[in-house]
């Protein structure tokens, strides 16, 4: 069946490895990509399907309802008939500098996007959320779709209140959607500002590598492409008003995480330096994912100890997408389209 879908956020890590494999998966369906281009957005990750016939690239502010209309219009006259919702500032420690731009992209954004979708007649909405709505764990236990919401940061509060609003919207309205909580993702694309990329990144020119607190944090990690899957997997057979967790069933402490780089590497341990810790850090995140599993037979097909060195060498093959990155002469790219 062909069907429009606007993604928000697809220029991000997460949207455009969903772009690409939509592109993939569902080749005759038509794709609306609506993103800021934010310092997080990047169209060189999205060079393989940028002259796709059906891909449909908008820049715009999801919290703005004219350039959302924008989106919408964008399609062919058949309409839009699901949304995956992904845009959103993503960054704990940014939102710890400075929360209100979270505000204005999750809170703002989403509430611009569900009144605008029901005004589109969407027929599916997928709000992609993250486990850090649900705090922190201790040694023990693991987060379910009952775990009552209780976030730490700037940056979760913004991504609950967001679930509040899409919920909020089905229980009101009737409006058709559903929400993830997915746990730490990671692979190709990834911004070098969190973990793992940013690791590789430092490893590899021998700078310090920022360890928050003991190192001791635990994280519960899942290959971005294992993430997409469950996305579609609930955008095409999930049920209306329901929140699906997705994990992958491998937590490691942060510490590990960083050694597993630096041995793949080979580069010294001397390079860690632990540093002031994380305010509000939290301690352990780790999901149950068994009602994706029994209802919709999602399950992730990666494992770390494949995906892992899979991405460190992604990262090494991709030196002028990362060294572009880094430099920040990747903005030339969106100036060269949209100025400065
Ligand atoms: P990212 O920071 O890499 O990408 C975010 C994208 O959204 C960028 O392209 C940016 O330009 C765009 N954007 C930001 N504000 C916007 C706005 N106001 N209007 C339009 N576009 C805007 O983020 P990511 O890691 O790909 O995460 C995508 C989504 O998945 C987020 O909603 C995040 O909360 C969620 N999530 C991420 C993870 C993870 O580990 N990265 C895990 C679970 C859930
Ligand atoms: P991050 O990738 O920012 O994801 P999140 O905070 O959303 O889980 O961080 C993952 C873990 O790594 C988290 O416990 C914080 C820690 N961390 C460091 O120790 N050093 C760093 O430089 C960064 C970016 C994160």
């Amino acid at each position: 069946m062909t069907r429009t879908v606007l993604v928000t956020g697809g220029a991000g890590f997460i949207g455009s490895n969903l772009i690409r494999m939509l592109s993939r998966e569902r080749p005759d369906w038509r794709i609306v990509n609506l993103d800021a281009l934010t310092y997080a957005g990047n169209l060189e990750n999205l060079t393989s399907v940028e002259a796709r016939e059906g891909y449909t690239l908008v820049h715009g502010d999801v919290s703005r309802p004219a350039d959302v209309r924008r989106a919408f219009a964008a399609a062919d006259s058949g309409g839009v008939q699901a949304v995956v919702h992904l845009a959103a500032e993503s960054h704990v420690d940014r939102s710890i500098q400075s929360g209100l731009p979270f505000v204005q992209a999750n809170v703002v954004g989403t509430q611009v996007l569900l009144d605008e979708s029901r005004a589109h007649g969407v027929e599916r909405f997928v709000h992609v959320s993250t486990d850090e709505v649900y705090g922190s764990l201790g040694a023990e236990g693991l987060f379910t779709e009952e775990t009552p919401l209780a976030p730490n940061s700037p940056y979760s509060a913004t991504k609950a209140a967001s679930d509040m609003l899409v919920r909020a919207a089905h229980a009101t309205h009737g409006f058709d959607a559903c929400i993830t909580r997915c746990s730490n993702n990671y692979g190709p694309y990834q911004f070098p500002e969190k973990l793992i990329p940013l690791m590789i990144a430092n490893a590899r020119e021998d700078k310090p590598l920022p360890v928050y607190g003991d190192g001791l944090q635990i994280r519960d990690w899942l290959f971005v492409e294992d993430h997409c899957e469950a996305i579609l997997a609930v955008l095409e057979r999930g049920r209306a008003g329901e929140v699906y967790n997705i994990g992958g069933h491998n937590e490691f402490p942060n510490i590990e995480i960083v050694r597993a780089i630096l041995g793949a590497l080979g580069k010294p341990e001397s390079l860690i330096e632990y540093v002031r810790d994380r305010p509000g850090h939290d301690r352990r995140y780790a999901i149950d994912a068994a009602k994706i599993e029994r209802e919709l037979g999602w399950r992730p097909r990666r494992t770390f100890a494949a995906a892992l060195p899979q991405t460190i060498a992604w990262y090494q093959s991709q030196d002028v997408w990362l060294q572009r990155v880094r430099s920040g002469a990747y903005r030339e790219y969106y100036e060269a389209q949209y100025g400065a």
